[in-house]
């Protein structure tokens, strides 16, 4: 076969999704398996949903469709943008695409032009930095540290902002710390970008997985002159439990959600034309649903960052949102198991898989090093029989 395209070499694929795929697999291979790899949520879709998309199938709904969206989808997150954002977009304002990953990835694709620079705090997302190259885009990458929180100050961020900056992502809260930034916080970033020709990317999708009476806020909110130069993006995928019907959206101005469009259009055409009937249900129907899984998140969060806290060499930081625990394990690197080093927290995740059948993500991900992602979106059982299994790894570790 011929050769890739250079492309492809530069980026790797997701390490969530490889280390989860690790587990599943095996599990199927009958190994008992406790998985905190996952990034989305253990609950099942609510039957309303459901109920709409087998409508929708029953209905012949199973065309193409506008390639944005139907405009009664576009109506649903115009109302959703209004009932809990309080911000008003117009249908040109907004694009649905396949999920908020694809979202993104349209967004890089109708923004960046080859070395355009685009600033990324880490901890980060794991995708955020690859669709920036697949771009031709150059991430610029902002450490944060736990003591200020995982969150870049206004100082740290106008360090890196130059004329070549096109975009700043904000992701609040945040995977995968569960970071959230304040109003407050959020002003003070905007202000120091003010002076520059830049887009906000506000990546909204955890909005509703917030705590201890976390009030949720949006750069658009901070007034017309940001909000212009700001594009939220969001979709169905965490709030309402819908990981695999692949909807998110992107609402912003509308010269970019014309140029997305037309990206869109000559790759995936429509988002699924089901998932979109599935996707009004979510935003028009009953939300109560969002309650419940806060309601369970929240218990798991508390149990989660306790009992991380009392495993010698552990430490965890105390998430504001989103459904991540992301203690530190410097403490553990350079001791052994069973005479074998452990040198990165990479090589941790790896032992944690094979020794103690826990399946984690390592921080070197998320530009991270000496960290680990456990997704708590799994049943407290699960959660509080990993929790023994790691104490007890880390119960025979060696100096
Ligand atoms: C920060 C962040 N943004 C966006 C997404 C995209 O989610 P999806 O493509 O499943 O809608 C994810 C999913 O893991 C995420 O963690």
């Amino acid at each position: 076969m011929t050769g890739l395209a250079a492309r492809v070499q530069q980026i790797k694929p997701s390490p969530t999704l490889a280390i989860s795929a690790k587990a599943k697999a095996m599990q199927a291979a009958g190994i008992d398996v406790i998985n905190f790899g996952a990034g989305e949520p253990d609950f099942d879709t609510p039957e309303h949903i459901k109920a709409a998309a087998i409508q929708a199938i029953q209905d012949g709904f199973t065309r193409y469709t506008a390639v944005p969206g139907i405009p009664e989808l576009k109506e649903a997150i115009r109302a959703k943008l209004v009932r809990e954002n309080q911000l008003q977009y117009k249908n040109e304002e907004i694009i649905v695409s396949c999920g908020g990953k694809h979202s993104f990835y349209n967004l890089a694709q109708a923004l960046l032009d080859s070395g355009d620079e685009v600033i990324i705090p880490a901890p980060y997302w794991v995708s955020y930095p690859p669709m920036v190259q697949l771009a031709g885009g150059v991430p610029v990458i902002i450490p944060t540290t736990e003591e200020q929180g995982f969150k870049i100050t206004p100082e740290q961020l106008r360090q890196h902002l130059s004329e070549k900056t096109k975009a700043v992502v904000i992701n609040s809260p945040s995977n995968p710390t569960g970071a959230a930034y304040t109003r407050d916080e959020l002003q003070a970033l905007a202000a120091a970008t003010a002076d520059y020709d830049l887009l906000l990317i506000s990546d909204e999708i955890y909005e509703h997985i917030v705590y201890d009476g976390f009030r949720q806020s949006s750069v658009a909110q901070l007034g017309p002159a940001v909000k212009e130069r700001t594009v939220i993006l969001n979709g169905v995928s965490k709030s309402y439990a819908m990981t695999g019907w692949r909807i998110g959206f992107t609402a912003g101005p509308a010269p970019l959600v014309a140029a997305m469009t037309k990206i869109q259009s000559q790759s995936t055409s429509n988002p699924t034309s089901i998932s979109q009937k599935a996707a009004i249900a979510a935003y028009n129907g009953p939300q109560d649903c969002i309650a419940t899984m806060l309601t369970a998140f929240d218990e798991r969060r508390r149990y989660i960052v306790e009992a991380l806290n009392q495993i010698p060499g552990v430490s965890c930081f105390r998430p504001q949102g989103a459904f991540y625990a992301f203690p530190r394990v410097a403490g553990l690197l350079g001791k052994k198991f069973a005479g074998e080093t452990i040198g990165s927290s990479l090589d941790l995740c790896n032992l944690l898989l094979e020794k103690a059948k826990i399946a984690a993500v390592p921080g070197e991900g998320f530009g991270a090093p000496g960290y680990l992602r456990l997704s708590y979106a799994t049943s407290m059982a699960n959660i509080k029989a990993g929790l023994e299994r790691l104490a007890a790894f880390v119960d025979q570790l060696s100096d």
